[in-house]
């Protein structure tokens, strides 16, 4: 399944791989977006198809109900499952409390929903993912496309008065055209490089007109699956 892979997605690997230990019969498993994401559906269908493991995959977007279904896992819908046992994901960033940026890949309404709904929520990652402080990584905030840039100009203008450090933002583009989310909704990246107070930062921008959500997961995630480009994976 891995052939020769580069240090990056070995950690990758690693870490997906392992978080499929956690994974029961008859669980019902949200399943995540992006490449550490795609390692543990793929790893996952491989349970599924070798060893008869029985479990029913709520994906995060698109793209992962997709793969799930090429793999061979069940997939339903949030409604049917109404809610779930555990999720995995992948993120772009974790600090020491275990929250998270996440959406670098647009998923995270659909990604936020589904682990908020779930009993455990483990998130699968590379070492280089780990920060003392969010913010690096650009945060992203879906808005709904009518006035859209009325609402990146209200995010401006409330981050002047937030305790975050650079506060230029920009519409995640496609190509020539702006990115759409399966909500049919579009991206403003937040480029902070330090979030002072997230848990106050995520409730903030979710008060403005026109923002859907933001991909700050606070207090959702439990445990954290590390991989290193070496092999090893500690479990957090
Ligand atoms: C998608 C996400 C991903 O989990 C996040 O971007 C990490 O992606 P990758 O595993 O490809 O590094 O939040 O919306």
């Amino acid at each position: 399944m891995t052939g020769e892979l580069s240090p990056i997605d070995k950690a990758k690997f690693v870490a997906a791989k392992k978080s499929v230990e956690f994974v029961e019969d008859g669980m019902r498993v949200g399943l995540g977006t992006g490449s550490t994401a795609a390692w543990m559906v793929r790893c996952l269908g491989e349970l599924v198809r070798e060893d008869g493991l029985k479990i029913r995959g709520v994906p995060t977007s698109t793209r992962t109900a997709a793969l799930a279904r090429e793999v061979g896992i069940e997939v339903i819908s949030l409604d049917e499952a109404r809610w779930l046992d555990l999720t995995i994901d992948g993120a772009d960033e974790f600090d020491g409390e275990f929250n998270l940026i996440k959406g670098g890949g647009g998923a995270l309404l659909q990604e936020k929903i589904v682990a908020t709904a779930s009993d455990r929520m483990i998130v699968i990652s590379d070492v280089s993912k780990e920060v003392e402080n969010l913010g690096a990584f650009p945060l992203p905030v879906e808005v709904i496309p009518f006035g859209w840039q009325t609402s990146k100009a209200l995010v401006e203008e409330m981050l002047d008065s937030m305790d975050v450090l650079g506060q230029s933002s920009t519409l995640r583009m496609n190509g020539d055209s702006p990115f759409f989310t399966d909500e049919g909704n579009h991206i403003i990246d937040l480029h902070l490089t330090r979030i002072g107070n997230p848990r106050q930062l995520a409730m903030v921008l979710n008060q403005i007109p026109g923002v859907v959500e933001n991909g700050l997961f606070i207090d959702i995630c439990d445990t954290v699956i590390v991989g290193f480009g070496d092999g090893r994976v500690q479990v957090r």
